[in-house]
């Protein structure tokens, strides 16, 4: 592979290819340039697969079926009516990523903003099979609910007036499908100017946006009309395209945008409850404390110790320095290295946000891969594969699990460590347990809390702590849509939140999370508990147990509903296909931890007295050479172990 050396000139050259306005003077859509190749990356013009053309092929038969009533609420696109730029509202249209990875991708994969932005979920939204199959259902259970979706997993297409037409996305372009790109990020704007701070230009920016995106959730994005590329740093020493500096990149709140997620078909009632507001009308408010909290991601933050300022981590989140306050303090871990490729001439930095924006899922990429050419995606085994560890690592990080014996029982606290609930954010399938393992003195199984099966993904539940939150619908939202009452996966038109026993973040309180609507339900946590305590019942016999605590992101009652609720197309088969393929999306484990039930250690048979018995039971181990009778720990048994066993017993203990 040929490198050509690139100069400053090549950077403006570069630019005036990938950048110009489009001379139709709005969003160009499919036909707009996507940008220079110059052999460094490999070509990816054309890369239009079969996958993704059968998946489009796929939606665009939803759409139309979309003029047809499901069934559901006849909600219309006013309904979702979300403040901010609006479809058509660019000058410029969001480039494709082709267009940075000339200069920001093929140096590093560590630190390349490509390579690694590529390998996240976010990277990936527009493909997600999950994604998919729940918005057919969402367009099935509210019309133009999909218009909502798309916004926020596929903001280009969304602003090019490509999902108006067409709530399935049947009309997006292989641009679009680059999901929440480069591009878009780096042209969001604060919704909220602040004077000294913001860039000067947003002033004019905002003043065009009617009604002001002032309450920052359900991707109530403002999006720069031309491309000038915001970012943390001045890059005025090699000024190599339109770039503005832009302290709202290194805030939670652009993060915000997405992650603080409202249904706003509902509206708040005096009671607490959420009622549907008038059909084809705009939500009375967009203050997102008025409408249905379906994520709540920021506001969890937001209303943690992490949203006061840094909390040192002792390099938990292994970023530089070690403590921590952002979403990008903890998703996009700090490094040294250099914004762009090295030939560049760039300054080494040692505060690179890298893009990795890992968070809890562990499998879908692979089904992404899967489904698509990696020339479409830009993925590849090795960065699938560095992902998915790095979502393991988060994992646990998030939290630690601690041990404790309480009379007959073990209690087993899982603290919380991450920015927030734990779990946070999306709810439909996500879940953590607590998995017990009771042994004997011989290690044997004796009894099992929260067994988990990986050949049928069956959890058992009713014998351990699941945290999760549960969403529904209450009597009023079913009699309006037809859909059963109570907990479910109807995510467009759930209406109730039936439980949330998630782990609050350090600095909890309830009065802070009662106001972001992000209340504990069905379940208590005191103020200030970032924790949970789960008892155990000790069965007869158990010498140890061995606790886990595991994380799963997608559930077999969630995809299976996928699958069976889809009267649309082949969405949610083809995700359910992809769920079996990839190992039904199999538990990672968070934490691990280990307990003697009886330290009295010269009770060997574990029947709570120290008598004779114990002697016969010390000697069948040791004439087997046990480990389990290495008394004076030197490594091996023999019979220095047998003096040290008779001390013990002696003191009768
Ligand atoms: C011709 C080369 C080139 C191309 C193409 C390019 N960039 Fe850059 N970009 C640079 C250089 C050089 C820097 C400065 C890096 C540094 O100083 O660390 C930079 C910096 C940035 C920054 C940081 C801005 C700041 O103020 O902190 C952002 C954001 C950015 N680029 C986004 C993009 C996006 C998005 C694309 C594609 C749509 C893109 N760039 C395409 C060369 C390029
Ligand atoms: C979800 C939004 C998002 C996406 C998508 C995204 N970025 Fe960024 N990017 C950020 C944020 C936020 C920062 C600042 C991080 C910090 O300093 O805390 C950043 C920083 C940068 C910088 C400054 C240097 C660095 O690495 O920190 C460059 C250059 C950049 N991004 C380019 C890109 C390119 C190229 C892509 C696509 C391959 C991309 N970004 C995708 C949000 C995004
Ligand atoms: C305000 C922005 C926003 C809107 C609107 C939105 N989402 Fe999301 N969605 C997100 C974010 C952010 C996540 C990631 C949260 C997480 O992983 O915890 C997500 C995650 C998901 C996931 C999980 C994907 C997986 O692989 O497990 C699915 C499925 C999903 N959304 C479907 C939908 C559907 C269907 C709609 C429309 C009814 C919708 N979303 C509307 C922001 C949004
Ligand atoms: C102190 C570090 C920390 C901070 C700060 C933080 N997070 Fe996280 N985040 C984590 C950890 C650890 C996980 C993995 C555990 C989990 O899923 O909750 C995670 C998971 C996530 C997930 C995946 C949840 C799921 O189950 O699908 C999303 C989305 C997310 N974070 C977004 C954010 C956003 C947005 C912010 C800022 C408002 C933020 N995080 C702040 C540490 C942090
Ligand atoms: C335009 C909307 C948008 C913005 C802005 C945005 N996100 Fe996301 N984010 C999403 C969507 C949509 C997903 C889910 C994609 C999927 O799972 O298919 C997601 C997923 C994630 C995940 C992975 C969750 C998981 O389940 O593993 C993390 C972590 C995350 N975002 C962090 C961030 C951070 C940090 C920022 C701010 C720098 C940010 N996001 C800004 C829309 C957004």
């Amino acid at each position: 592979m040929s490198v050509r050396v690139r100069t400053v000139e090549d950077l403006h050259w570069s630019e005036r290819v990938t950048t110009g306005q489009d001379t139709s003077g709005r969003d160009a859509g499919l036909d707009g340039p996507t940008g220079s190749d110059d052999g460094v990356m490999p070509s990816r013009r054309g890369s239009w697969r079969l996958a993704e053309a059968g998946w489009l092929a796929a939606i665009v038969a939803a759409g139309i079926g979309m003029a047809i009533a499901m069934g559901g609420i006849e909600t219309t696109r006013n309904d979702f009516f979300i403040p901010g730029t609006q479809p058509n509202g660019l000058q410029q249209r969001i480039q494709s990523v082709n267009s940075c990875a000339f200069c920001h991708g093929g140096y590093n994969e560590i630190h390349e903003p490509m390579t690694a932005w590529a390998a996240s979920m976010m990277g990936q939204s527009a493909r997600d099979p999950i994604f998919h199959a729940a918005l057919a259902i969402a367009n099935q259970d509210a019309d133009f609910a999909g218009d909502y979706c798309l916004r926020c997993h596929v903001p280009g297409g969304w602003l090019g007036g490509r999902v108006a037409l067409d709530p399935a996305g049947g009309q997006l372009n292989n641009i679009d499908m680059e999901g929440v790109s480069c591009n878009f990020c780096h042209r969001m704007v604060d919704p909220i100017y602040h004077p000294g701070e913001s860039p000067a230009e947003d002033q004019a920016i905002l003043a065009g946006v009617n009604p002001p995106a002032t309450s920052p959730h359900s991707g109530s994005f403002v999006v720069d009309p031309y491309d000038r590329r915001r970012g943390p740093f001045d890059i005025s020493y090699l000024d190599p395209h339109p770039w503005l500096q832009s302290p709202f990149h290194t805030s939670s709140r652009m993060c915000a945008t997405c992650h603080d997620v409202s249904n706003p078909v509902y509206a708040r009632a005096e009671d607490g409850s959420y009622v549907l507001t008038d059909l084809d009308e705009r939500a009375p408010s967009n203050d997102k404390h008025t409408q249905f909290p379906v994520e709540r991601t920021f506001s969890e933050w937001a209303s943690s110790l992490f949203g006061q300022g840094p909390v040192e981590m002792n390099g938990r989140f292994g970023t530089n320095p070690s403590a921590v306050s952002s979403c990008q303090d903890c998703h996009m871990p700090k490094t040294t290295g250099t914004g762009c490729h090295p030939e560049l001439g760039p300054i080494v930095r040692d505060n690179l946000g890298t893009h990795y924006f890992n968070g809890a899922n562990t499998w879908v990429l692979r089904a992404v891969r899967s489904l698509y050419d990696d020339s479409t995606t830009y993925l590849s085994e090795a960065s699938v594969n560095a992902s998915i560890e790095r979502a393991r690592q988060m994992l646990a990080a998030a939290s630690d699990l601690e041990l404790t014996l309480a009379g007959p029982f073990i209690n087993a606290r899982v603290v919380n460590y991450s920015g927030h609930k734990l779990p946070t954010g999306y709810a439909e399938g996500r879940r953590v347990w607590v998995n017990v393992r009771f042994l004997d003195a011989q290690g044997n199984l004796v009894a099992e809390r929260g067994a988990y099966d990986p050949a049928t993904a069956v959890l058992t539940t009713a014998d351990t702590k699941v945290y999760e939150c549960d969403l529904g619908l209450d009597p009023a939202a079913a009699a309006a849509s037809g859909k059963p009452e109570g907990v479910g996966f109807h995510f467009a038109i759930n209406n109730k939140v039936f439980k949330d026993n998630r782990i609050p973040p350090m600095g909890f309180t309830n009065a802070a999370f009662e106001a972001v609507q992000a209340l504990p339900v069905n379940y208590t946590y005191a103020d200030g508990q970032y924790w949970d305590d789960t008892l155990y019942e000790v069965p007869a016999g158990a010498a140890r147990a061995e606790v886990r605590v595991f994380h799963q992101t997608t559930t077999k009652e969630y995809i299976e509903f996928l699958r069976d609720a889809n009267v649309t197309n082949n969405a949610g088969q083809i995700a359910y296909d992809q769920w079996v393929l990839h190992g039904k999306s199999e538990p990672t484990l968070m934490d691990f931890a280990t307990i003697d039930l009886y330290p009295c250690l010269a009770d060997v048979n574990v029947d709570g007295g120290v008598d004779g018995g114990d002697i016969e039971a010390f000697f069948l181990l040791w004439s087997q050479g046990s480990p389990a009778v290495d008394f004076n720990v030197d490594g091996g048994v023999d019979g220095m172990d047998v003096e040290a066993f008779f001390m013990l017993w002696e003191q009768g203990c």
